[in-house]
């Protein structure tokens, strides 16, 4: 974790620090505000992903995110995120058609969802150098940036020749020079994330990266086994989620059939007098009391 003050939030210059110290950054994924809350005080950083696009609502990549639905996603994790830093993720075509558009974006971002950062892929750095004056911070993405899935013809690792290599190598002294405070890099061969992670003062990100960048991410749905038919090699499951729901809907659904539940035990008595009721709890219903 960040060294900090219990309940503080991870900043920047702990962010730094930790690359500096030799202790590793951890990052998730998160898209709600219940997510968020187990996940605070535990992943020093939590990303607001375009990947939702793919996670939540079931597309075939992240192109079709809209600006709204980040935001709409991020105030959700704000709400449960009081330690870690919130960065929210700037979907396609909302920085890439202009400087004007993408720093009022990113704005949003910051003023609307409540993040303390944004991610955005590839090598902008006149919008970068923009958006750090303006007080934005920017966390960088190279390497497999999914926003370019088309131009680059499918899900691939990245850098494996030489030119390619180089010119990753080039594009993130390019992206700390204009003022990124991390960089993520996804889908690339460990050689060069360790390059990159030793050029670099700012801290990487890894994803598919190996094990010599300054911290991790991965989808949360990913690493708890949401999607049993999704298994890359990068990824490493530390739970089957997608079994153990089925199980325990399964097991809900074969309780109600056979009328084992709802019993007199989750029912309620038909007095409807307001101080009685309030006396046993029954309106705080939704706040957690069991009664
Ligand atoms: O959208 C996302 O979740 C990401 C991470 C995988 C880095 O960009």
């Amino acid at each position: 974790m960040a060294e900090k003050a219990p309940n503080e939030r991870t900043t920047i210059p702990a962010l730094r620090k930790m690359k500096r110290d030799g202790r590793r950054i951890t990052m998730l994924t998160a898209y709600d505000a219940s997510f968020a809350r187990l996940l605070d005080g535990i992943a020093d950083v939590l990303l607001v992903g375009d990947s939702l696009g793919m996670v939540i609502q079931g597309a075939d990549d992240t192109l079709s995110v809209t600006v709204e639905e980040v935001i709409y996603h991020t105030r959700a994790v704000a709400r449960g995120a009081r330690q870690a830093q919130l960065v929210a993720d700037m979907p396609f075509l909302s920085y890439q058609v202009s400087i004007e558009e993408g720093l009022k974006n990113a704005g949003r971002m910051l003023k609307e969802g409540h993040a303390q950062a944004v991610k955005l892929e590839g090598c902008h750095p006149e919008l970068i150098e923009r958006l750090t004056r303006v007080g934005i911070p920017v966390m960088g993405h190279l390497g497999l940036t999914p926003q370019s899935v088309h131009a680059v013809g499918g899900y691939k690792v990245q850098g494996r020749r030489r030119a390619q290599a180089e010119q990753l190598v080039e594009d993130a002294k390019t992206l700390e020079q204009a003022g990124v405070y991390s960089l993520v890099l996804e889908a690339v061969p460990l050689d060069l994330a360790r390059q990159v992670t030793e050029a670099l003062k700012v801290p990487t990100i890894g994803i598919g990266a190996g094990p010599y960048c300054d911290g991790q991410v991965l989808v949360i749905y990913d690493l708890l086994g949401m999607d049993d038919t999704f298994c890359p090699r990068f990824l490493k499951r530390y739970d089957s989620f997608a079994e153990r729901v089925r199980a325990a809907a399964s097991r809900y659904a074969e309780e109600v059939r056979e009328g084992s539940f709802p019993t007199r035990e989750h029912s309620f008595e038909g007095r409807s007098n307001r101080a009685t009721a309030r006396a046993e709890g029954q309106l705080k219903l939704y706040s957690g009391a069991k009664s």
